[in-house]
């Protein structure tokens, strides 16, 4: 199995979390993808009282596309649940999120869902957050290189996400910059979640300490579950 049928997989298991009218928040990226595209088939299927709430422009055409009636954030009481995708996820199911460049919105969806559903092919986890990947960090456009200087005293390096032909750097959802940010240790995944955001200029991190509830991990031998 390669790794896109792992996260078909997990995407086809995902949808058995949602039920008749639910507010489903919808992450943002490939694995996420193939979860909303077979959220609308279900709800038109089984003709659903389903609302996605949309973690980013690009889940937000998705859903669109999908058949999947939208709301923002501010129109809904609550989020039932949101589904995402994820970059890392460690032993204690803490993550690092971001390769997207959505991880603001969707921190404060899935931070606000009655449940956080995790969609992962087995390449993602680690034992220790940072291990493969950097820390997407989304800063105030003028204070990305006080903000990259900053991060030394992290023992990090910080580089400025540029877009795929190195046109001009990557520019989120809100209009911020992205750094990508590789520390030499991360052993306190929470207390770094923190003290990155006390960094003037910082929006938001894409460490997500102890906010996941449930992650699928997508396996050759078949979907896992991790809680
Ligand atoms: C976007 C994210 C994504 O959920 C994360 O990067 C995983 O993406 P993919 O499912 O494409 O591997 O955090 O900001």
């Amino acid at each position: 199995m390669n790794v896109e049928e792992l996260k078909k997989a997990v995407a086809r298991e995902a949808l058995s979390f949602v039920e008749d009218d639910m507010v489903v928040g919808l992450g943002t990226g490939s694995t996420t993808s193939y979860f909303i595209r077979l959220l609308g088939k279900k709800v038109m299927e089984e003709e659903l009282e389903v609302y996605g709430v949309p973690t980013s422009h690009q889940s937000r055409i998705l859903a669109i596309e999908s058949g999947i009636p939208i709301a923002s954030l501010d129109e809904v009481d609550a989020i039932d649940i949101a589904v995402d995708g994820a970059d890392e996820v460690d032993p204690d199911l803490n993550l690092i999120k971001g390769r997207g460049a959505a991880l603001t919105m969707e921190k404060i969806i899935e931070y606000r869902a009655g449940t956080f559903l995790v969609l992962v092919d087995e390449g993602k986890l680690v034992e220790r957050l940072g291990q493969k990947m950097p820390v997407p960090i989304e800063v105030i456009p003028a204070a990305w290189r006080a903000i990259a200087e900053e991060l030394e005293v992290f023992n990090a390096t910080a580089e400025l996400r540029f877009a795929a032909k190195k046109d001009g750097p990557v520019v989120t959802d809100n209009g911020n910059f992205i750094l990508d940010a590789r520390f030499e240790r991360i052993d306190d995944p929470l207390d770094m979640e923190i003290e990155l955001n006390t960094i003037p200029g910082v929006v938001e991190n894409g460490i997500f300490a102890d906010i996941a509830d449930v992650v699928l991990v997508g396996t050759p031998e078949g979907v896992k579950r991790l809680e």
